[in-house]
């Protein structure tokens, strides 16, 4: 397993924008277009933060990159427990992106239309380079301590979704991620897994049970089953 343990949440934070710009520049010198899926919580946000001050912001080529998200609550996209309310806090409304290039989550939708038409993006995006899966250059993904990452929680019939490209997601209230939402749209292993670069980020002791339970290989914690066909994953943490 690949894995950078930094020395704090500032050398974390550092590290992941150092990657992201690496990335995004290649990305675009490659195929002229940086596609990332940004994931939720609250790990990524100093690091989304990071991308929108100097000296990346605006020196980064924002209209060749599409912003997508690897999973949303089924809230508004103007409460505080939207991942789309903190991308646009973070970054999104502090740099110059069309907006055109944002494909969020309908969070205020019902979830199984708005897992379908996600579903319907990503397709779309596939078949833009006549795939049967879209190629994200760079999938950037969390993980909860009850090793969830995404919205592919312990016990969900999501898990095991093959066919679908995006998903609707119902957790119990005894869930983890009930706290946040009971419902859910998260994109699929598939697609997780057709990404060029995944990289996750990861803060906090409360992570360390789950972190050792993905060291250990067991596939009963969901972000243990990130499993890139034909792609890099890197790990970032730091236990503080
Ligand atoms: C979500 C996220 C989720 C997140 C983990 C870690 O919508 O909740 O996508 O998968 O990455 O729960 O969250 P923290 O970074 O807040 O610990």
């Amino acid at each position: 397993m690949n894995i950078e343990h930094l020395s704090d949440l500032e050398a974390l934070t550092e590290r992941a924008a150092e990657l992201f710009v690496a990335i995004m520049r290649q990305s675009v010198e490659d195929r002229g277009r940086f596609l990332v899926a940004l994931s939720g919580g609250n790990t990524p946000k100093p690091a989304y933060e990071r991308l929108a001050r100097p000296p990346y912001g605006d020196s980064l080529p924002w209209d060749c990159a599409l912003i997508y998200f690897g999973d949303e609550r089924m809230v508004p996209c103007d409460s505080d427990e939207s991942n789309y309310k903190m991308a646009c806090e973070s970054l999104l409304n502090h740099i110059d992106i069309p907006a055109w290039n944002l494909h969020r989550i309908h969070g205020e939708d019902n979830v199984s239309e708005a897992a379908r038409l996600y579903d319907v993006d990503l397709r779309a995006l596939a078949q833009e380079t006549g795939e049967a899966l879209p190629r994200f250059d760079l999938m950037l993904l969390g993980i909860g301590p009850d090793a969830h990452t995404a919205s592919l929680f312990p016990g969900t019939v999501v898990l095991d979704n093959t066919r679908d490209l995006a998903a609707g997601v119902r957790l119990p209230d005894t869930s983890e991620g009930a706290l946040h939402a009971t419902e859910r749209v998260t994109m699929t292993y598939p697609v997780l897994d057709a990404s060029r670069q995944t990289l996750f980020v990861v803060a906090g002791d409360d992570k360390a049970e789950a972190l050792s339970r993905v060291e250990a290989g067991d596939m009963s914690a969901p972000a243990a089953r990130v499993r890139p066909t034909d792609g890099d994953l890197l790990w970032l943490v730091c236990d503080t």
